[in-house]
């Protein structure tokens, strides 16, 4: 008997969704040509600059941004990125990846553009057969730009939708006193307009670092501040550190935890952001959606009640690209049968379990999926229980590299170009 080909809606058509749908297309014995729902009229997500900031403006970047990581560990582990280019990328760069990666999969005739997904349901069927199985359909309600809204169901959803599009902006009690500018780093485009103004960037990740120093650059006076110990890094001499801000006084200062009271023009905050899919209900599904925590996840993907619903790329502090590239194989191949996923409480439990270690290890509950170092083992198993090639251990290898350099000289580490001699040794190959 021919096997029903299963049928895949893809939500997104930025890094994650192109790579899901490479991957169902590369299946055409087993999965339909996927539907892929995009909001906006390219593919690219993020990586698609946009001057222009405003509440339809989903883009995160801002103009001279360059890569975090070198294009040698940041690729698709089967893509490589031009060989003409620098290890550290602009976006724009990043963006005619992505165009070729669509175009070299064939991706675009199977892609649905200025189509807002608002709404995706399961529908749980039980098939009267001897052993009265339950089967999940999905029904994806999407919205065109004409308002015109359809409906089609699907065996499988995955959830490419981006998470670096909301804003997240803790509360400081008093904010409405300060006096200038208040802006998240999800709008900041360039420097320019801060040159001479005192700007306190709050939040130390790479984007508060990275920003800090073109403000700095720009003639800005920095204050960056933030709840580690200070930063270990060369930073120059423009940008002072303080701890966290607690509160705005009546007259507009900006009150720090160890006491200190300042005037500024800017608040910058740089805090990262929330978790939003306003088309799902997560009651329905079994799952806590939080703004910084959708919870339980087998593998970090695949809510126990509901695995055909996968959600990729949901931790941080990891390698994106080659993190999708393993979560969508193993998903495809839980759909596919291959491997066989535990039940549903077994799921559930290692889900718990996951969290749980991490908790145990100090992490607060907005962290508890910061990956880190954790991400090679958890790639790894992936990989080991689908039947597909780890990654090779040069990018984990090259990728702490990068960060080890990244924490000493945020300023320089990108000035580096290296190059992948084998699957186990890197070399710097120049300095530009
Ligand atoms: C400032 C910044 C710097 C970064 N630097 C790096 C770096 O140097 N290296 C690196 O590897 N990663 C970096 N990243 C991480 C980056 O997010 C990933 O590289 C990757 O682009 C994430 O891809 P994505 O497909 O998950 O999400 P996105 O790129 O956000 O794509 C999501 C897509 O889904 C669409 N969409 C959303 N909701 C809907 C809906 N309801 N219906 C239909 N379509 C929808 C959006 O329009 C978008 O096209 C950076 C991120 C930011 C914000
Ligand atoms: C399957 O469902 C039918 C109807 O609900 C029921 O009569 C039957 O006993 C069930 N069979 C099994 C194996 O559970
Ligand atoms: C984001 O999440 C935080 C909690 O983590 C919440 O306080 C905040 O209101 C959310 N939204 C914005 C826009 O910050
Ligand atoms: C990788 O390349 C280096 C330098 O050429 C070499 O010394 C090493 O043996 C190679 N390792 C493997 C596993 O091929």
């Amino acid at each position: 008997m021919a096997m029903e080909l299963l049928r895949v809606a893809v939500i997104g058509a930025g890094a994650a969704g192109l790579c899901a749908a490479r991957h169902v297309l590369s299946r055409p014995e087993r999965f339909a040509p996927p539907v892929v729902f995009e909001l906006t009229a390219n593919v690219g997500g993020t990586w698609r600059y946009q001057e222009r900031v405003g509440p339809d403006v989903r883009c995160s970047m801002y103009k001279n941004l360059r890569t975090n990581l070198p294009k040698e560990v940041m690729m698709f582990p089967d893509f490589p990125f031009n060989q003409q280019l620098n290890s550290f990328l602009s976006h724009q760069d990043v963006r005619r990846y992505l165009e070729d990666y669509c175009r070299q999969y064939r991706i675009r005739p199977h892609i649905r553009f200025h189509s807002a997904v608002e709404e995706v349901k399961p529908a749980v069927v039980t098939t009267e057969d001897g052993e009265n199985r339950t089967r999940t359909t999905w029904e994806v309600t999407a919205c065109d730009t004409s308002g015109c809204r359809t409906t089609a169901t699907f065996d499988a959803v995955f959830v490419c939708s981006g998470h670096y599009s909301e804003p997240n902006i803790p509360s400081v009690p008093g904010l409405e006193n300060f006096k200038g500018q208040v802006l998240h780093s999800h709008t900041y485009r360039s420097a320019e307009p801060f040159s001479s103004r005192s700007v306190v960037v709050l939040g130390a990740k790479a984007s508060g670092i990275d920003i800090s120093l073109e403000l700095a650059k720009a003639g800005a006076q920095v204050t960056l501040s933030h709840r580690g110990p200070p930063l270990v890094a060369a930073l120059p001499a423009e940008i002072r550190q303080s701890s966290p801000p607690v509160a705005v006084q009546d007259d507009g200062r900006i009150c720090f935890q160890d006491g200190s009271v300042r005037a500024a023009d800017v608040l910058l905050f740089c805090t990262g952001y929330n978790f939003s899919f306003p088309f799902l209900d997560g009651g329905r599904l079994g799952l806590e959606l939080e703004e910084q925590l959708v919870a339980p996840l087998y593998r970090f993907m695949m809510p126990p009640a509901f695995p055909s619903l996968v959600f990729i790329g949901l931790c941080k502090s990891i390698c994106p690209f080659t993190n999708f590239h393993c979560q969508v194989q193993f998903a495809l191949g839980a759909l596919a049968g291959s491997p066989a996923l535990p039940s549903r409480a077994q799921m559930a439990a290692e889900a718990r379990l996951a969290l749980q270690k991490k908790a145990d290890g100090g992490a607060a509950r907005r962290h508890l999926l910061v990956m880190g170092g954790d991400q090679w083992e958890y790639l790894a198993e992936l990989a080991a229980d689908t039947g597909f090639a780890p990654p090779p251990p040069v990018v984990r290898s090259l990728f702490e590299e990068v960060w080890r350099q990244r924490g000493l000289q945020p300023d320089s580490y990108r000035k580096l170009n290296y190059r992948l001699l084998n699957d186990t040794q890197w070399q710097v190959v120049d300095t530009a």
